[in-house]
This record gives structure tokens, sequence and C-alpha cells, in this order.
């Protein structure tokens, strides 16, 4: 009889301690998340109209779990009214630079609660196939958001294509354009990295980047090769500036966001007119990564992809030192027109 009342008092504390642990777990996830559950500040009316002033504490906490669901397409019809949840297009574009930390930036937009991100590159200004699918296509693309919220997607390939500007406007004429740049030369290895380790993956052989840069018969910089062209930035801006005034443009550094990303996040939410939300609770830097990663809250924190971050080839000196002299002139235009100043060589 005394065994049997032991064992049920035994199981009885059990279940208590197991409900106080998961109590305390829950509260301290909570806690951890806090800052990220604030109401937020009225977001400017540039954005669009607002019915209500600030996003409802019901949106931030769902972001990062119902969300997820939805945007894994596994939300009922009733779930997505019930929760007033719409695809919306986006209010602001990273349109590149390729390699120039495209991902990184949109990830750490994503912190904020009032962005939410389109996690795969859509591909629908630069890509004519897309593009004919007509616009209902590319808002189906888009991520479920509430109402309150900014979509951002981004594509890196926007910016070096001629037709986009112009089907970037017809779409939204006030549209918001988010430009991540490197060192010129830098990004050009980086770019080369990328592609040798494609080749590399399906076994096949491919030049040194300093017979790609160079041209052999004239000794100058190869300008037909697409790295270096890319890297060219002014060109490229000089066409979106024939659609679009300077001012819809928010150029970031990414050479900075590498090293201290929190003020040129800082910087965009500014841009955005977003409340300032992202703070260096969210970033932590990961030494065995060598980067930032992001904190989301106590419980869930994720670095970028390994493909992110790649070591680059060494590039003979005489090679660089060449294509840092090309690229200056273009660099002094694009720091009169952008109004930013870079410390490239
Ligand atoms: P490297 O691979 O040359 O180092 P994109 O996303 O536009 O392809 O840019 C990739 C670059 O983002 C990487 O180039 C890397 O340096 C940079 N980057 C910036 N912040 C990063 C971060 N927190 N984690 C990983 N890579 C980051």
């Amino acid at each position: 009889m005394l065994f049997k009342q032991q064992a049920l008092l035994r199981q009885k504390l059990f279940v208590l301690g197991s409900l106080a642990i998961g109590s305390l777990l829950y509260l301290v996830a909570r806690v951890g998340s806090l800052d990220r559950l604030q109401p937020l500040c009225p977001i400017d009316g540039r954005f669009g109209p607002h019915s209500q002033d600030e996003i409802p504490l019901q949106a931030l906490q769902f972001k990062r779990g119902l969300l997820h669901e939805f945007r894994k397409g596994n939300a009922t019809k009733e779930q997505i009214r019930l929760h007033n949840l719409v695809q919306q297009l986006p209010k602001a574009i990273i349109i590149g630079v390729r390699k120039g930390g495209t991902r990184a930036l949109l990830e750490m937009l994503n912190l904020h609660p009032a962005v939410v991100k389109a996690s795969q590159e859509i591909h629908f200004f630069d890509n004519d196939e897309n593009y004919a699918k007509g616009i209902e296509w590319y808002r189906k693309k888009m991520p479920f958001s509430y109402p309150h919220q900014i979509t951002i997607e981004k594509s890196p390939a926007y910016f070096i294509t001629e037709e986009v500007p112009e089907r970037i406007y017809k779409m939204n004429s006030s549209i918001k354009l988010l430009i991540i740049v490197r060192e010129p030369t830098t990004r050009a290895i980086s770019d080369y990295t990328q592609v040798l380790e494609g080749k590399e993956r399906k076994n096949k052989t491919y030049y040194k980047f300093e017979k790609l840069a160079i041209d052999p018969n004239t000794c100058e910089v190869n300008t037909k090769y697409k790295a270096v062209r890319t890297s060219i930035y002014t060109k490229h801006l000089e066409r979106w500036l024939k659609y679009f005034p300077i001012e819809q443009f928010h150029i970031v550094d990414g050479d900075r966001l590498i090293t201290e990303p929190l003020p040129e996040l800082q910087l965009v939410e500014k841009f955005l007119n977003l409340p300032p939300r992202i703070s260096q609770y969210n970033l932590y830097f990961n030494a065995t990564r060598g980067f930032y990663c992001l904190r989301f809250n106590i419980v869930f924190n994720k670095c970028l992809a390994g493909s992110k971050g790649r070591i680059h080839p060494e590039v003979d000196t005489s090679v660089i030192t060449k294509l840092r002299k090309f690229f200056h002139p273009f660099n002094q235009k694009f720091y009169q027109i952008t109004g930013r100043t870079f410390n490239w060589p």
C-alpha cells in the first residue's frame, strides 16, 4: 500500500516537474525574443497607406512559426484568411551586385519584424520567360505577410540586365532599390571563384583569373570579361538613373557589412523608413565561420551557407594593381553620383 502511494507521489512529482521545466523554457524563449515583440513605431507613409500604426504583436509572434509554414505551402486557405495574410509585391528590391553580399543583406534585413523576405531569387525582371508570365505570377512567388509588413526580394542579376530598370519602373515607379557593393577587384575575384567552384564540381578545368581578366593581345584589362564588367558599377547605375532618381537608391557597403554589419543595417532601416529594430543582439560573430551570423531569439540562430565566404584563389599582384587602376575612375564617378565614398584603392 505504502509502496503504491510512493509510486503515485513520484508520478505526480514527475508531471509537476516537467510542467515547471516546460514553463521555464517557454519563458526563457519569450524573454529572448521580447525585443522583437515590442510594438513598432508607425512606419512611414511612403510605403503606402496603413490602416493601423503598428504591427500587431500577433504578427511578430507568428513571423517565425506560422509564416514559415505558410511559405512552405502548409497553410490552409482558412488559416490564411483568418490571419489576414497576403502575398505582396516587394516594396524594396536588392537589385545587386552579385557577390556583393546580397544574401547576407537580405537575411539580415529579415531580422526586422516588419520585413518578410522572398527566400528564392525570383528572376522575374531579368528572365524574359518569367516576365512573360505576368505580374500576378510574380506576386504569387512572394511569401505570405501581414499587410503592415514589407516584402523584399533579391535578384542580383537585375543590376546588370538591360531591360530590368524599365520593367521595374512599370511595376512601381516609387520602389526602393538597394545596391550592395564591394571593392570592385575583390568582387570580381569573388565572382570568378563562384564560377570556378561550379566548374570544379563538374570536374571541369577552368582558366586562371589572370588569363580571363587581362587581354593577352593588349595586356590591358579585358572589359569583355563579365566579372570585370559587373564591377564597373557606375555604368550600370547610369542606366538605372534613366528611370529612377538617385534618392530611390541606397548603397550598402558590402565590405563593411562583413566586418561591422549593424551600422550598415541601421542605414538601411532608415532608408526604408522602418523603426530601428535590428540590434547587436541579433548579430554575433562566429569565429569558425569567420563571419557574423544571425540570432533571431534565444533559441533560433543561423549562419549563412558555406557557399558564402569562399576562400579566393591567390591572384598575381600585378593583375590586381592593373585592375584597381582600371576601376579607379569609374569608382570616382560612382562616389560622385551616389554621394557615398568608399576607401577603395
Ligand atoms: P565571398 O564568398 O567572396 O567571401 P552574394 O550573397 O551576393 O553572393 O555575396 C556573397 C558574399 O557575401 C561572400 O563573398 C561573403 O564575403 C559576403 N558576406 C557578407 N556577409 C556575410 C556573412 N555574414 N556570412 C557569409 N558571407 C557574407
